[in-house]
């Protein structure tokens, strides 16, 4: 039985890898989900079935009550929602790992070695679970997500992470109830002061990592415990979670580090911009486009806030209709979380040809006779060309280059990063006021009245 069991942890191995690679393209990332959730059911029922296995009635239970809530929630979330839907996913993975790891450790029968790895595990896997967790409550709305930061907070930090540190070392030679529920204390405690000082915009960079801490937990719980199917499913998951996470910091030009001191957006001074903007009407913004021969659409955060990307297909349909030629130019952060623009267009069936990366769009700004930019600021923030900004560095859209732009947003709200936007002052931009949705709805009517 053992070897058969082992054979479908391989297999599981193999399936999750699968998966995941799978998921590195849009047009088959939805199987490689479900290639990745056949793995789990296997790998479940594959534990469900080794020998010595007991309490059935208890973990049938948890299985019924965790399939049913899981279920009911990715039904009901909203696109805009889905980072902190991932914090709390995580954060239970973390906190499975870490009560693994509390079991085992009250047990204390097993070697030093095993006991160190068990450790590890559960201090990562804590921090991770309190830590997602306020990323969870930040994101939700349910606490403030500007960065909560007090006098002396790196030290406090310090003290608790090496307290827990200590107190997880103090664990192998002997351990007692107490001193295993302290060593959780300090590091379930450490997951929210790293993650208090970190505001709700940087939260998708925490949350992928708190991912890929996940992951390493789980994998250092299999080593503890001798679970295949948690080493490979731990590793897998750490390391993507870590690629990810360095992909995103590097992507807005932020090293990790800056990102966990956090205070990000804190205290912007909002820079003096020479210029005026320059409002446009639907009717006149209707015709820049029914008349031109090429337009990129640059779609950022608001679209996603105001869930215009139908809208937005509509009016690229018209436009197309009319022999326009339709491009969409999207940026590695623009949104929220990673993939966001990906995904909401391929949701209003956008084919995935014609969006193009920042690199591949770039150099044909030039060539568009309109540009327009719908609720993105800071991915095309040309601030980011200059020293001293805190966009510096940050690979932009070029829409600054094409020969117009007409920007979509509802006022003077700034970006993310609190930097005020020179290019909504060029000579060549207009400002198409009001909600992305309503705009875009009222521009198919109008383009289709040309
Ligand atoms: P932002 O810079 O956040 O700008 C969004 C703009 O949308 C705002 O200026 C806002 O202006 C407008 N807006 C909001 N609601 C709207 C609505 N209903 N209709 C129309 N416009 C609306 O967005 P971006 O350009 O996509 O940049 C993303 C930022 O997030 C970057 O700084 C990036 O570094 C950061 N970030 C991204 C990620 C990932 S992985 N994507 C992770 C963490 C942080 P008004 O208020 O005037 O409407």
């Amino acid at each position: 039985m053992n070897n058969i069991i082992q054979l479908v942890y391989f297999l599981t191995a193999f399936l999750f890898i699968l998966g995941l690679r799978r998921m590195s393209s849009p047009g088959t990332a939805r199987s490689g989900v479900l290639w990745a959730g056949g793995a789990m059911v296997l790998a479940t029922l594959a534990t469900l079935l080794t020998p010595g296995m007991g309490n059935f009635g208890l973990i049938l239970l948890a299985l019924a009550i965790g399939t049913v809530a899981a279920w009911i929630a990715a039904k009901r979330v909203r696109m805009t929602d889905m980072p902190q839907m991932v914090a709390i996913y995580n954060g239970m993975g973390g906190g499975a790992a870490a009560a693994i790891a509390a079991v085992e450790l009250l047990k204390g029968d097993f070697s030093d070695g095993l006991k160190a790895l068990a450790a590890l595990g559960a201090l990562i896997g804590s921090v991770s679970f309190t830590g997602s967790g306020i990323a969870f409550a930040k994101l939700q709305g349910l606490i403030s997500s500007r960065p909560l930061q007090f006098p002396a907070q790196r030290l406090v930090n310090l003290l608790v992470i090496a307290a827990a540190v200590v107190l997880g070392v103090l664990l192998l030679p002997t351990h007692s109830g107490l001193s295993v529920l302290l060593f959780f204390l300090f590091a379930l405690a450490f997951g929210v002061l790293m993650t208090l000082p970190i505001g709700g915009g940087d939260m998708p960079v925490v949350i992928s990592l708190y991912n890929a801490f996940t992951g390493l937990a789980v994998g250092f719980e299999g080593l503890a415990i001798g679970n295949a199917a948690l080493i490979v499913a731990g590793t897998v998951v750490g390391a993507a979670g870590t690629l990810l996470t360095l992909l995103m910091a590097r992507a807005m030009n932020r090293s990790l580090w800056s990102v966990l001191v956090g205070g990000f957006g804190v205290e912007q001074t909002s820079g003096e911009v020479a210029g005026s903007l320059k409002p446009i009407d639907l009717e006149d913004a209707a015709v820049m486009l029914g008349y031109a021969s090429k337009v990129v659409f640059v779609p950022g955060y608001g679209m996603a806030v105001a869930q215009a990307q139908h809208k937005l297909r509509e009016v690229a349909d018209v436009l197309a209709s009319k022999g326009v030629e339709v491009k969409y130019a999207i940026h590695p952060v623009a949104g929220r979380m990673p993939g966001h623009m990906n995904v909401l267009l391929a949701e209003a069936g956008v084919p995935y040809e014609k969006l193009y990366d920042l690199e591949d769009i770039n150099p044909e700004f030039p060539q568009a006779d309109v540009a327009i930019v719908i609720g993105a600021n800071d991915v095309v923030n040309p601030a980011a060309h200059r020293q001293g900004s805190p966009l510096y560095g940050m690979p932009i859209l070029d829409v600054d280059k094409a020969k117009n732009a007409i920007v979509i947003k509802r006022g003077q709200g700034k970006g993310f990063a609190g930097v005020e936007n020179e290019l909504f002052y060029a000579d060549n931009t207009r400002m198409l006021y009001g909600d992305a949705q309503n705009v875009l709805g009222q521009l198919v009517q109008s383009l289709k009245k040309l």
